[in-house]
């Protein structure tokens, strides 16, 4: 099904899991109950597997939770967007490499890795089980805990673990994901989210669209601070762009093709960059603001790959600012999808469960609220 050559290089044949992967499913997991499996503090490192989609990442956490950046590889398509075997076939090549790079760089061996974490969901299939046999190969081969964690949950508890936030609201903006999410009675729930596409995808076809290569958000902020240097007072006058906040949930493909029709009508790149950031992100903090009125919390946290905006940053602060709250964001390499992220997650519940062999497959659906919140 899978194997690992240790030594020079990993290689995975994941043929065999595609066909037989089985919903996800928690009652798999052997859970921790009377005796802990794994101590409170882990005598070892946690290695931290993410693949949801382009980039393959390791990371580690030390024996008391310490996170240490990730040693990350990012698939960048000369055109097109991602395909999803693509990306998969992209994380076997570079695997052996990443994982060399990570034990390196933090003077570690295999032996020194007491537990292995992998992204179990949501994400693309081909990419998701790359990273979950790499998984069970290591696991097996150190006789080390292997633990599938939830990539969503992942992105907020780095956030927690960075930021020192204690219950926030939680604005989740990335690629494929855009979710306002509070914890509420032992789950991260879902109050509000995309009704179609992510935000980061979008920005992403947008730019596309243009000639600009994955990923387009960073290249869009470029050329909105571009437009805001060249443009002292700037007006939304023949920049206007369908607001696209519905209730608690929000939508961006009809801004999407509006900010197509302003470039095709001749509006500059860089004055239509700026206005669809203004449009996106006042939606999203808009609906994250609705969720603090309703919880009644105070503290707003961001996660995901467009958390690395520093213009979702400023507004977040200023709404947060303005209701006598506090916006956090992390470091911006642990608001991309990162390994340590993976590592700091499983280092957490392996106090509580791990994951069996017959019960790690991956589960590309996966959602935010599906994973029980048994941790402080
Ligand atoms: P998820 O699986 O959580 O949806 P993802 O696969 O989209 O994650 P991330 O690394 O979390 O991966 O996010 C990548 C996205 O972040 C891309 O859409 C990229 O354009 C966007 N992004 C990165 N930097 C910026 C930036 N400075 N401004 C806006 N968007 C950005
Ligand atoms: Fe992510």
């Amino acid at each position: 099904m899978f194997f690992i050559e240790w030594g020079s290089s990993i290689k995975v044949d994941n043929r065999a899991s595609i066909q037989q992967d089985p919903p996800h499913n928690y009652g798999c997991d052997k859970r921790v109950e009377e005796q802990s499996l794994v101590p409170a503090t882990m005598p070892q490192w946690t290695l931290g597997i993410e693949t949801t989609a382009h980039t393959l990442s390791f990371g580690l956490v030390d024996a008391d939770g310490t996170p240490y950046p990730a040693a990350s590889d990012t698939l960048r398509p000369d055109e097109g967007g991602i395909h999803p075997r693509e990306a998969a076939d992209h994380h076997k090549d570079v695997a052996s490499e990443l994982f060399a790079k990570v034990l390196d760089t933090n003077n570690l061996t295999p032996s020194d890795i007491g537990a292995v974490a992998y992204s179990q969901g949501p994400g693309l299939g081909p990419c998701l089980r790359v990273g979950a046999a790499i998984a069970r190969g290591l696991a097996t081969k150190m006789d080390a805990p292997l633990i599938g964690v939830n990539h969503c949950v992942a992105h907020i508890e780095i956030g927690r673990q960075q930021c020192g936030c204690d219950d926030p609201i939680l604005l989740y903006v990335s690629g494929g994901n855009t979710q306002v999410i509070a914890r509420l009675q032992g789950r991260y729930r879902v109050l509000g989210e995309t009704l179609d596409i992510g935000i980061g995808n979008m920005l992403d076809k947008f730019a596309r669209n243009q000639g600009i290569p994955f990923p387009g958000g960073p290249k869009i902020e470029q050329l909105a601070n571009q437009y805001l240097e060249r443009t002292p007072e700037p007006s939304m006058e023949g920049l206007q762009l369908p607001y696209a906040v519905r209730g608690m949930d929000l939508a961006f493909s009809g801004l999407l093709t509006a900010a197509q029709r302003l470039v095709d009508n001749g509006a500059p790149l860089d004055a239509v960059c700026w206005s669809l950031q203004e449009h996106a992100f006042a939606s999203c903090v808009e609906v994250a603001e609705r969720a603090m009125a309703h919880t009644g919390k105070s503290e707003l946290l961001l996660g995901g790959g467009v958390a690395c905006n520093q213009r979702i940053r400023t507004m977040c602060e200023e709404m947060a600012t303005d209701r006598e709250g506090a916006s956090f964001a992390p470091p911006r390499m642990y608001c991309i999808d990162n390994g340590t992220m993976i590592a700091l997650l499983g280092y957490i519940e392996l106090n509580h469960r791990t994951t069996e062999l017959q019960g790690s497959a991956i589960d590309q659906y996966l959602r935010t609220d599906q994973t029980p919140i048994v941790w402080s």
